[in-house]
């Protein structure tokens, strides 16, 4: 089943319990995660909240619990969810107050959905995925997993308007990442993505990736690089919590490669699955 939880108890996802004045719905003030639970277990759960507080730290609201507090909750919600496949989202906010910019002086909200995953099809990790290439219209602090997606939201629905899976950004000629993914182009064996500062969200997949690539011997390089190198990719995928290691085989009217996942991201899938176990 479905379950959620708002300040300290759990209920049904449905359950009319956000206040007007919660600045999460007024403003979007405030921080998220989503972790994946692969046959009962959390994956790099610890990492998401550590992401979480650090989020948290970089608009200044304080945690509501501490991690291990947060991952006792969770793991409370799957038991009463009976969820084994599942994805967590976890929200703070800066609290419920009369509308006003400034901070108030109120405790921050926590909310949180417990739901069955939706994982992709094999199928789609079989034949890869297209993506559109669109401006990068957002801040300049994307290493905070903040709740403003608006910019992120109308980047992936333009991208689904012309038939394709995701939405990668480009700011100033260079690819900064997807609308909810990290972007990789693989060139002679190489793989690019771009540095892990402001202007992407440090993703939890890409690290593991990055790792996992660099255990096998796969060069890795964190550089930005132009559409026109990732055009011209032997190779591109993009990594997420939900989509894990996906192959990009079009991007808007190019074929990337051969048009199929290629040796490079086929083996980083493969080694990211047994990660998970
Ligand atoms: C903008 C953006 N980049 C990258 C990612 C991938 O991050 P992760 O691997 O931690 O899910 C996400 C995930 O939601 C995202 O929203």
């Amino acid at each position: 089943m479905t379950l959620a939880f708002f300040n300290g108890e759990f209920l049904p996802t449905d359950s009319l319990v956000i206040p007007i004045d919660e600045r999460g719905h007024q403003f979007g003030d405030g921080v998220y995660e989503v972790i994946k639970i692969y046959d009962g277990t959390p994956f790099l759960m610890r990492e998401h909240l550590v992401r979480l507080e650090n989020s948290a730290k970089a608009i200044r609201l304080e945690m509501p619990y501490s991690i291990e507090r947060f991952e006792e909750l969770i793991q409370e919600g799957l038991t009463r969810a009976q969820l084994r496949d599942a994805q967590v989202y976890v929200q703070i906010t800066r609290g419920i107050a009369t509308r006003l910019h400034s901070f108030p002086d109120v405790p921050p909200s926590t909310s949180m959905t417990f739901r069955p995953s939706k994982s992709l099809t094999e199928e789609t990790f079989n034949t890869g995925i297209k993506v559109a290439l669109l401006e990068d219209e957002r801040w300049y602090n994307c290493y905070i997993k903040s709740l403003n997606l608006l910019p992120n939201i109308l980047a992936k629905q333009a991208a689904a308007d012309r038939g394709c899976f995701e939405a990668v950004l480009v700011r100033d000629g260079y690819i900064t990442e997807g609308s909810s993914t990290n972007t990789y182009a693989v060139k002679d064996g190489v793989v690019y993505t771009h540095p892990a500062n402001k202007r992407i969200l440090n993703g939890i997949t890409r690290a593991a990736v990055l790792q996992v690539a660099q255990e096998s011997g796969i060069e890795v390089r964190e550089e930005a690089f132009t559409s026109e190198f990732l055009l011209a990719a032997d190779e591109a995928f993009l990594t997420s919590t939900t989509a894990e290691v996906l192959a990009i085989t079009h991007v808007d009217d190019t074929v990337i490669g051969t048009g199929t996942p290629g040796p490079v991201v086929r083996q980083l899938h493969a080694k990211f699955r047994k990660l998970i176990g």
